[in-house]
């Protein structure tokens, strides 16, 4: 369940350290993304474990900071490293950043993850934008109590990733010369990474990707009111499609490889989003 109380706390907080901050987008920096941070103006930060309710990520390849930053005119905040349901400390520090981005008035946010490719076509170093989401997890950050903060009881979800969002996206891609493909992203709730099996039922299914995060920090911030965008870096071929054992370090290196088309595609993004207004 989310506890409303520690988010206000966690916001509070933030506006204290930061009492003229205006951010009109947020970015989700997942697994392997945290260097993006560099290719933004940043004016301050604020280590995770000094903000009251989201505590240190766990994960290497998680840095663990609250960045306050600027490209292309807009004002940005930016979660270097995410917190994960199969952390098992709740959805408290999972929702904070959306709760954090509509709070302090953002209209969009860009999520980023690491996934394993199920489709033929998404081989390593790929960069997909998310079309749709499989909520695999077995759980659903909303369940309990009903607070409005997130709409209504049932909230919609048949557009979950912003249409125009999507295709500011394809536009940021192509001013990097790439065309990017889109797909369906699953999330199961991990830690251990999928069987063979598992994989071929989740190919069945209508996945393209998998892994083990962004479903419910898109599913709330669809559900508040904000407006998203999805992109997943392909960090190896789901399991029985590599021939290899899947690991943490495979994931790493494949987003360092890639993190220099990884960060101007971002740039090249917020670029857009500025042109289009948001
Ligand atoms: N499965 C789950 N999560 C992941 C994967 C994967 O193959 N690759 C990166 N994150």
């Amino acid at each position: 369940m989310i506890d409303r109380k520690q988010l206000e706390k966690a916001l509070a907080y933030v506006r204290g350290q930061w009492p003229s901050a205006q951010p009109e987008m947020g970015l989700i920096l997942g697994s392997g993304w945290s260097e993006v941070v560099d290719a933004f103006n940043v004016a301050a930060s604020i280590p995770y474990e000094d903000i009251p309710g989201l505590g240190k990520t766990g994960v290497v390849g998680h840095a663990g900071r609250l960045v306050l930053a600027e490209s292309s005119g807009i004002e940005t905040l930016i979660f270097q490293g995410r917190r994960h349901f199969y952390e098992g400390v709740g959805w408290t520090p999972i929702a904070l950043p959306v709760f954090m981005l509509k709070s302090f008035g953002a209209r969009g946010v860009l999520i980023t993850n690491a996934a394993g490719g199920v489709r033929s076509d998404l081989v390593t170093g790929k960069l997909m934008i998310i079309e749709d989401h499989i909520n695999f997890l077995g759980a659903n950050p909303l369940v309990g109590p009903h607070d409005d903060f997130w709409g209504p009881r049932f909230p919609d979800q048949s557009e979950v990733y912003d249409v125009t969002l999507r295709r500011l996206l394809t536009l940021a891609g192509r001013d990097e010369g790439e065309e990017l493909p889109t797909g369906v992203y699953l999330a199961d709730s991990g830690p251990t990474y999928e069987s063979p099996a598992e994989i071929r039922a989740f190919k069945a299914l209508g996945a393209d990707a998998v892994g083990m995060s962004t479903v419910p920090e898109a599913l709330l911030a669809k559900a508040a009111g904000l407006r998203v965008a999805g992109l997943s870096c392909i960090t190896n071929s789901a399991a029985g499609i590599s021939a290899t054992p899947l690991s943490h370090e495979e994931v790493t290196e494949a987003t360092r490889n890639a993190m220099s088309r990884m960060k101007r595609i971002v740039l090249n993004f917020w670029r857009e989003v500025a042109r289009e207004g948001i």
